[in-house]
């Protein structure tokens, strides 16, 4: 296991509480991912996304499934690299100044939980070597997750 996850993997295994996980898992990538504007969960309810923890400025607090980056990614159960947003049909612009966006859903056997999503203002901000680094950290999230949810 990289120092990364290690670290992500200790800080959250005193946590008790689903949204305390999913608050400081996204106050962590915030610290320390560089060059990132926005980062935070989007959480499946009554067959949308709603708005969870984040760091960043306020956000929209529904996103409709089949709509924006968020809301394809969980329609699609897809992970979407958006190198440039202003290019991308449906982008919800929560905030102008975003030009690049990852979103990466999250799924127990399959079924859709929500997103995580992660914005910056360079564009083309997120490689496939983020992706993957992602990828691992939301499955120490996960792995909190099942523990707490018994
Ligand atoms: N840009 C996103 C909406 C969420 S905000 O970036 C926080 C989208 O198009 O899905």
């Amino acid at each position: 296991m990289s120092v990364i996850l290690k670290q992500l993997d200790s800080l959250l295994e005193d946590i008790q509480y689903e949204i305390s996980l999913l608050a400081n898992t996204s106050a962590f990538l915030n610290q320390v991912l560089e060059d990132v504007s926005w980062v935070g969960f989007y959480l499946l309810q009554d067959n949308k996304l709603i708005l969870g923890p984040f760091q960043g400025k306020i956000a929209c607090t529904t996103i409709p499934l089949g709509k924006g980056v968020c809301g394809i990614s969980a329609q699609e159960k897809k992970i979407y690299r958006v190198d440039n947003v202003h290019g991308f049909p449906t982008h919800i612009a929560c905030d102008s100044a975003s030009n690049s966006e990852i979103v990466l859903p999250i799924l127990w056997n399959d079924t859709l939980y929500g997103v995580l999503d992660i914005d910056s203002i360079s564009v083309s901000r997120f490689q496939e070597k983020d992706q993957i680094l992602l990828e691992q950290l939301l499955q120490v999230l996960q792995k909190h997750i099942e523990r707490v949810k018994g």
